[in-house]
């Protein structure tokens, strides 16, 4: 038995949050009666309806995606732009494993997990991101120190797991960075960058955890294998 937000959330419906507003308000019934109580356990054997959707059970599916720039990664977009969901073909109702960037291009995983999902963007399983910033000018090699030792985003000290410069040229006046975050922070590198005064021309994310874009254009995509959803288990539940 488990509390009914969570069966509802990793079933992939909606995040355990929305799953708790919409049984305060009445719209989850199991078994036939209406549920209102936060506490609720129930099994994924019971019948379970969301907004007059009945919880299926399909299979798990688990895609890594390369996201070009220019399209969103969120699952509709109310100024009707193209998503990520739009680019992949699916029976499945898959949701991306966060979010990228409008511009930001590189690694999205989507999936119909929500368990692994909610392991996976949680701060405090660390799980490291890798990015390539171009910065529109030639930076103070400081930066490395600076975004190391951390900056304050949201109020709070934000820490780069790693730095480096891949690449500064004085004469384009243009400085290529690697840099490896653990958390999720909306526009977290842009932003990082931002407090130290630097402008982040593009950005692309090259690595999730042990993954990364090999064999993949921009635009493309592929499934996990058995292995790689494992391991990206194990990690998360360290
Ligand atoms: N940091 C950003 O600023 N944007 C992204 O899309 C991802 C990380």
């Amino acid at each position: 038995m488990e509390r009914l937000q969570k069966i509802i959330a990793n079933n992939g419906y909606c995040s355990r949050r929305k799953a708790e507003e919409l049984i305060e308000k009445g719209k989850v019934s199991v078994n036939g009666e209406i549920v209102t109580n936060l506490g609720t356990k129930a099994n994924v054997s019971d019948t379970i309806i969301v907004e007059g959707n009945k919880l299926e059970y399909p299979n798990k599916e688990y895609i890594l995606f390369y996201k070009p720039r220019g399209i969103v990664s969120t699952t509709n977009d109310e100024k009707g732009r193209k998503t990520v969901v739009d680019l992949i073909e699916t029976e499945n109702r898959l949701y991306p494993v966060g979010r990228l960037d409008y511009d930001t291009s590189g690694l999205l995983l989507l999936t119909n997990d929500g368990e692994l999902t909610n392991l996976l963007i949680h701060p405090k399983n660390e799980i490291q991101k890798q990015y390539i910033a171009k910065i529109d000018t030639a930076v103070n090699p400081q930066i490395v120190k600076k975004l190391s030792s951390g900056v304050i985003i949201d109020g709070k000290k934000t820490k780069a797991d790693r730095v480096k410069i891949k690449k500064l040229d004085r004469r384009k006046n243009k400085t290529i960075v690697e840099i490896v975050i653990h958390e999720g922070k909306y526009h977290q590198v842009k932003r990082m960058f931002e407090e130290i005064g630097y402008n982040v021309e593009s950005l692309k994310r090259e690595r999730f955890a042990f993954l990364d874009l090999k064999g993949l254009n921009s635009g493309e995509y592929r499934h996990l294998t058995t292995k790689e959803v494992k391991i990206l288990y194990s990690l998360a539940k360290k």
